[in-house]
């Protein structure tokens, strides 16, 4: 709890980055943003991250790093100081562009972008600074003493901005950051990226669709605890297990659809290995059966562990 401070602090670059990712997402849609949303971030931006945000690191965080003995002058303080300023001196040609776009200026969504783009480079930039190097640094020149002022101080400046301060701004982060219906990261990754990250789970991976056919599965090029080949696409699970286990196959696949169970697991030895094969009910963020997926692992390395390794090893 000592250095509760770091996490406050930390949280709000977070969140702020979040804030970030959206505004620069609807940003890049042919047609802009909705005017909600640019209207939202500005003040986002303007009373949480330079009003109050700045303020707790300027009128808190740093004169107590500067009683530690980190000097004001010529060292990280005078960079951070230099930068709110120069983030602060961005906001408002950020609101005129903003303005500009609200009143339906033609050509105002690429200045705007501009605009934008200079302030989140600037404060991704400082808060990366600050969560490596900035804030451990504070962390090793303090007491708990002056870790404990400042959450009292953190807590005094958003009070003195009105009740509830820290969850109204969060809310309305929230609102920016799931304005564009992104519910998921994964959504944002290329195709290929996500196809070369299941390929490269330490798991195998064979996915059934909710009428139990065959629509995925990982691995294809390398080494396969069991082998499985592309003309199995669109098949029915049924086909791809022994006739002596399709009653249990049937089981699951019936278990998962009434909601009955979350999990079927196996375990068998085999060529050496230990394989673990589980199945999962893949459902959607509303509790929509989707279909089935198989994870299948040789777990007779991890069995094998004993002790700890905190080094790394030689390959
Ligand atoms: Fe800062
Ligand atoms: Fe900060």
């Amino acid at each position: 709890m000592a250095h509760e401070w770091i996490d406050l602090l930390m949280n709000d670059h977070q969140v702020t980055e979040q804030v970030f990712d959206a505004v620069e997402r609807e940003l890049a849609k042919p047609d802009g943003p909705s005017p909600t949303l640019v209207r939202e971030a500005v003040v986002y931006f303007q009373e949480y991250v330079d009003g109050c945000h700045n303020r707790k690191e300027e009128d808190h965080l740093f004169p107590t790093i500067e009683r530690c003995g980190i000097p004001r002058a010529g060292g990280p303080l005078a960079v951070m100081l230099g930068e709110h300023e120069e983030s602060r001196s961005l906001l408002p040609a950020l609101a005129r562009q903003a303005e500009r776009y609200l009143a339906g200026d033609a050509g105002s969504l690429a200045d705007l972008r501009e605009a934008f783009g200079k302030y989140s480079a600037l404060l991704k930039d400082h808060f990366w600074k600050e969560n490596d190097i900035l804030y451990p640094m504070a962390r090793r020149v303090m007491t708990e003493v002056d870790a404990g002022s400042i959450v009292a101080g953190i807590e005094a400046t958003e009070r003195a901005l009105g009740a509830d301060t820290r969850a109204k701004y969060y809310g309305l982060a929230e609102r920016i950051i799931n304005a564009g219906g992104i519910t998921d990261l994964s959504l944002e990754v290329d195709r290929d990226v996500l196809a070369a990250i299941l390929n490269t789970l330490p798991v195998e991976l064979s996915f059934v669709d909710r009428d139990d056919k065959v629509r995925y599965f990982s691995h294809e090029n390398g080494n396969k605890i069991f082998p499985r080949m592309r003309g199995a696409i669109g098949a029915a699970a049924q086909d791809c297990h022994p006739s002596k286990s399709v009653h249990l196959v049937n089981r699951i696949l019936a278990d998962f659809k009434a909601g009955r169970r979350k999990v079927a697991e196996f375990w068998i030895e085999m060529r050496g290995m230990m394989v673990h094969i589980r199945y999962f009910p893949v459902r959607s963020p509303q509790g929509e059966y989707l279909g089935t997926l198989e994870v299948v692992q040789d777990i007779a390395p991890l069995r094998r562990l004993t002790g700890e390794r905190r080094i790394l090893a030689e390959e």
